[in-house]
């Protein structure tokens, strides 16, 4: 058979999501009991205890599909939300809805504009639809620089992804210089501002994405329960989309996108509140902890708004494998001039910059 004549032409080039090195492998290679995965910007803590609790509740019912419409969980994420169920759209991670949005919206001759670097999936989805990427560098202090990509929207743009805050650079763009390119984007363009790590951002001038969403202009906000509310391994997400485009989501989703375990995990997560702050102000206290390592060190950095912190290296590889012989696992890019570091539990943070002194006294400098 020929396969390239069978498989979409766009395919070619692509290439698949590579997920960080997971601490068994790690343990394999290197012999080490003591690994810390600090490469994909999880929690290092369990689910919530009701999430657990509620999910355990449901195994033996797995014989039976899930709630296709989400019901319960939808409720209660609008309540949460202060959003009309007619806007919300539930998916297998928040991975699954930016693929969908793609699909949704993007076709041949259409023009997607995003931040570099950002979140490698917003390539992958465009590319998967054979559409244009147009990738806008980072502006100063390494965050997006919107001025520039309100310049890059043309008649031909349909969607811009905003990563806020922006994986891998931590970084965050203002109130204000949101509310300046909200005001220049066109209405042929779709916004969808991606908030994964929305829970651990600290700033008085971050802007909720979800304050400035009224169903009607053209923006849509994406959330995750994988990061603060520990639930990657369940896959569940969420967005909020104007009316027509939810529906057309719902239109394309897979009939039980989202698993029983993850809508019952998801629903029980947003009882707890006080996990959340307690969790957010953790990772903050290790943020600190390991800034005040990288200052003593002269280890060049990003000020981060998320649970992981972009360390500047002219050597990424270099540092990356001295910092797995330590038993730490980052995660470096193969093209961007850094290493981007998970912010884990208060020992990881010990480990994190004991492995970091070993690395910058053998190496001399990152
Ligand atoms: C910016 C950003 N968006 C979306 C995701 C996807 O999250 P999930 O599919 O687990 O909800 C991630 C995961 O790392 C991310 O960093």
């Amino acid at each position: 058979m020929d396969y390239e004549a069978l498989i979409r032409a766009e395919l070619g080039p692509m290439r698949p999501y590579a997920p960080g090195l997971r601490a068994s492998e790690v343990r394999e290679l290197s012999g080490r009991d003591d690994v810390r995965k600090l490469s994909s910007n999880e929690n290092p803590y369990g689910p919530f205890p009701g999430a657990l609790a509620g999910m355990r509740s449901v195994l033996a019912k797995l014989n039976v599909y899930p709630d296709g419409s989400v019901r319960a969980l939808k409720r209660r994420l609008c309540e949460h939300l202060g959003i009309a169920d007619e806007h919300l759209v539930v998916g297998n991670g928040s991975n699954e809805l930016l693929r969908l949005i793609a699909q949704a919206v993007l076709g041949p001759g259409d023009e997607c504009v995003f931040a570099w670097p950002s979140f490698v999936v917003y390539p992958m989805v465009c590319q998967l639809m054979g559409a244009t990427e147009v990738r806008v560098p980072l502006g100063e202090g390494e965050v997006h620089d919107l001025p520039a990509m309100a310049d890059a929207i043309t008649e031909r743009t349909k969607l811009v992804f905003l990563c806020n805050p922006n994986n891998p650079t931590g970084t965050i763009y203002s109130r204000a210089e949101f509310e300046a390119f909200l005001d220049r984007v066109p209405e042929h363009a779709l916004v969808v501002v991606d908030e994964a790590y929305f829970e651990y951002t600290t700033s008085a001038d971050y802007p909720d994405g979800l304050r400035y969403f009224d169903g009607l202009r053209g923006l849509g906000v994406l959330r995750t329960f994988s990061k603060i509310y520990s639930l990657a391994g369940a896959r569940v997400g969420y967005g909020a989309f104007p009316e027509p485009l939810a529906s057309a989501l719902n239109k394309i989703r897979e009939p039980f996108n989202v698993n029983t375990v993850a809508q019952v995990g998801a629903f029980y997560s947003l009882d707890d509140e006080a996990e959340v702050r307690r969790r957010r102000d953790e990772n903050q206290e290790q943020k600190i902890r390991l800034y005040a390592c990288f200052d003593r060190l002269g280890v060049s950095y990003v000020p981060s708004q998320t649970n992981f912190v972009y360390v500047h290296s002219v050597k990424p590889v270099e540092v990356f494998q001295a910092l797995l012989s330590h038993g730490v696992i980052v995660r470096d890019f193969g093209t961007a001039p850094a290493v981007r570091v998970g912010v884990g539990s208060p020992d990881d943070t010990s480990v994190t910059i004991a492995a970091f002194e070993a690395v910058v006294a053998k190496l001399g400098s990152l």
